[in-house]
């Protein structure tokens, strides 16, 4: 579906053709109609002349789903910091090490909102490694990723979902018949935003879907997060931030301080806030990997 050719010098944005058409997946599970839709067949509101960051983080974690104005964002944001693989890859190990975590600890039930393009391991994968039969709901408002769905899913039919679905809406979300068949509202639930509220200036109300979201879960529930930092490697995160607002991504970095502000009366776990790189890392950091991190990562419980 995407333009997997990514040698060679880029051209400017106005010399890109409209886009490329995004051929629909081999039928194998019984999802919404869209995926019937003949070949040349183009989902509603793709805008590949325009940088997506699910589709720029597939491209800076090695992916192939992806079109030219996506790596020219990816090409931007390398030059801004070169380390930018690297941070990527840290928030999906961080993901990893809080999963698994969760899941050696008890929770049965993930709720997976901003999913992104699929990724190995998944997040069923990893749950159900430490807890066979955990449940997952997957939940992106991307086009180009619901479209994916059915590769996310094909290894784990039973027990996963994946709704078309809004952060910015969580009332909706909660009530999305889905998310209600696979989560039991009356049993602690895993709730992982990640590589999302970076992306959401303080307009869009962050604290106040996750508030909503956490509310609707029991006692014993549990946020993960990550979110781009102001007060760590300052620098860096900076020239990363404006690399992504000049593509036309908006970026809102958060000190430490408006990160604790994001959970509310959510009770971060042992280590606490910290960047997401020391988050109970297998190995220990080095002192290079320390003085390049640009975002936080925390998990925290409801009590
Ligand atoms: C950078 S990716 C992060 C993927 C994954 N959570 C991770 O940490 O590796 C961000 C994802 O959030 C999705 N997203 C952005 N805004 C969203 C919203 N308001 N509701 C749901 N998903 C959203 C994007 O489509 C994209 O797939």
């Amino acid at each position: 579906m995407a333009e997997h050719d990514g040698s060679g010098p880029l051209p400017p944005p106005s010399a890109l053709p409209s886009g490329s058409p995004v051929s629909p997946l081999p039928s194998l599970l019984p999802l919404p109609s869209v995926f019937d839709a003949p070949p040349g067949w183009r989902p509603p509101a793709v805008d590949t002349d325009s940088a997506h960051i699910a589709r720029v983080y597939d491209y800076l974690l090695g992916g192939k789903d992806h079109f030219r104005a996506d790596r020219q964002a990816a090409e931007l944001l390398q030059r801004a910091n070169p380390q930018i693989r690297d941070a990527c890859r840290q928030q999906r190990d961080f993901l990893r090490r809080a999963v698994t975590h969760l899941a050696a600890s008890g929770l049965r039930q993930f709720i997976d909102v901003g999913t992104g393009l699929p990724t190995t391991p998944s997040i069923h994968q990893l749950a159900r490694a430490a807890a066979p039969g955990a449940r997952v709901v997957y939940v992106d408002n991307d086009p180009i990723v619901l479209s994916h769905a059915r590769v996310l899913l094909s290894d784990g039919a039973e027990g996963t979902v994946f709704v078309d679905g809004d952060f910015r809406a969580p009332e909706i979300l909660l009530q999305d018949p889905a998310l209600r068949s696979l989560i039991n509202l009356e049993e602690p639930v895993a709730v992982l935003v990640t590589g999302l509220l970076h992306f959401l200036s303080d307009h869009e109300t962050p604290a106040h879907h996750l508030k909503t979201l956490m509310d609707a879960c029991p006692p014993g529930s549990h946020l993960v997060i990550t979110a781009g930092a102001a007060d760590l490697s300052v620098d860096l995160a900076r020239a990363t931030a404006a690399a992504y607002r000049q593509c036309a991504i908006p970026c809102r970095l958060r000190e430490a301080r408006e990160v604790l502000e994001l959970l509310g009366e959510l009770e971060p776990i042992a280590p606490g806030l910290v960047a997401m790189a020391e988050w109970r890392p297998d190995a220990a950091v080095t002192r290079a990997v320390r003085e390049r991190q640009i975002a936080y990562g925390v998990v925290a419980r409801k009590g």
